[in-house]
């Protein structure tokens, strides 16, 4: 996976940067071309001499040094298939998240078009869990760059906590992880729904339900670094919507069923993650209802069954995705909408423990196809998780 791929491997300055070095080490054992960019702050704690004997090539740290009279960072971020900033301290992670570029390693971010990067946060306990750099962490995650998350132990200033390098050896698998997950997607329509949908009682009250969007904003963001041109389509949610894709907020059942009807027939792919309402009031109030009696009956109407409608007028090989949100009987009951709604992947979960589903930062799945066939996703971040969703549905996208 990583023999003859052409690496920049970043590094600033922290202790950790000793570990960059032997990374470094491990990459070009592994046949894979290495250049290596240091900041100042880096050269502080190891030579330029020792990353260039490790990976062979000359070692770049000014941001106007001439490359064979090309620019420099412009030529750097042309030659790489890949970004790696190992360690990522808390300083350059602020710097990129707000686009700044006052040195060579920023100025390359800035330049590196449509390369994946991934970043080895390194830093203080305090430090990681400061809120301002646990949102630029979270700002950068958005755009779709990756981390390989610090370890706990023993740290460079003596006190244990989270904020210790991941070890060279993790930062490897990550980064052959991400080369081969690739643009496997590229030149598909994913359309995607999202959160949970809205139904008025009145114009100040409505009933809804407890998603927040987070697994279907995952399943998009996933879908366009993997190449996939993507819809969102999204209830009510807090989320900020992802860039590069195309976004459409709504609010009811209705207004999703309009919108995924009308974008459903170019689609090569649809995911309907959202947590649509199946009832909505019946007459909604023209005025606030006011507490006069002692009691309220409403009366609700069923809303349509948009993932249904999908799978009755599904084109030929356009591949259909649903989630099966449950609290009990879950493999059967998943097995059912997997059938009854001509699905050709359902993702089930069990919304009856607390850990995982609505509102969590993470996620565990049991995938059901047609033909039987199950296959587990185990306890990961919602993230990750939807990453190996997508996995599942592109092996199926490549069926003969
Ligand atoms: N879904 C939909 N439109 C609805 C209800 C559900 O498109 N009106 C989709 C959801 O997006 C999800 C799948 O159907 O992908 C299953 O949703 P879920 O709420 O688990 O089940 P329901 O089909 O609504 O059945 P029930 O509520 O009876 O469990």
């Amino acid at each position: 996976m990583l023999a003859g791929r052409k690496i920049l491997l970043g590094l600033t300055g922290g202790i950790a940067a000793y570990k960059g070095a032997e990374l470094c080490r491990l990459l070009v054992r592994k046949e894979a071309q290495v250049k290596v960019v240091m900041t100042q702050n880096a050269r502080a704690f190891i030579t330029p001499l020792t990353l260039q004997t490790l990976s062979g090539f000359k070692v770049y740290t000014e941001t106007f040094e001439a490359d064979s009279y090309q620019v420099g960072h412009v030529s750097l971020a042309r030659w790489a298939e890949a970004l790696v900033v190992a360690p990522a301290t808390a300083n350059v992670i602020g710097k990129m998240a707000n686009g700044i570029a006052d040195d060579l390693l920023t100025t390359l971010f800035l330049a590196r078009g449509q390369i994946p990067v991934l970043l080895a946060p390194a830093m203080n306990d305090e430090m990681y869990r400061e809120e301002i750099v646990r949102d630029n962490l979270k700002a950068l995650r958005l755009r779709g760059i990756r981390m390989v998350d610090p370890n706990s132990g023993q740290l460079a200033c003596g006190t244990f906590g989270v904020g210790r390098m991941a070890e060279p050896g993790e930062i490897l698998a990550a980064l052959a992880a991400l080369l081969k997950e690739g643009r496997d997607l590229a030149g598909l329509k994913v359309l995607v729904t999202a959160g949970p949908t809205r139904e008025a009682l009145d114009p100040v009250r409505y009933f809804s339900n407890r998603s927040s969007g987070k697994m279907g904003f995952a399943l998009a963001r996933a879908a366009r670094d993997r190449g996939a041109e993507v819809c969102l389509v999204s209830g009510p949610t807090a989320l900020e919507a992802p860039g590069g894709i195309s976004f459409l907020g709504v609010e009811t059942a209705a207004q999703m069923m309009e919108a995924v009807l009308r974008e459903a027939p170019g689609m090569d792919i649809i995911i309907k993650a959202a947590a649509v309402a199946d009832y909505r009031p019946l007459k909604p109030a023209e005025d606030k209802i006011k507490k006069d009696s002692s009691s309220l009956t409403v009366t609700l109407a069923r809303n349509p069954d948009i993932l249904a409608a999908l799978g009755r007028q599904k084109p030929a090989g356009q591949v259909l995705v649903g989630f099966a949100a449950e609290t009990r009987d879950l493999l059967e009951n998943a097995a059912k909408k997997l059938a009854a709604k001509n699905l050709d992947l359902i993702a089930a979960n069990d919304v009856s423990r607390g850990d995982i589903g609505f509102d969590r930062d993470e996620n565990a799945l049991t995938l059901l196809y047609p033909g039987g066939e199950r296959e587990e996703v185990p306890l990961l971040s919602k993230e990750a998780a939807a990453h190996r969703l997508l996995d599942a549905i592109a092996k199926i996208k490549n069926r003969p």
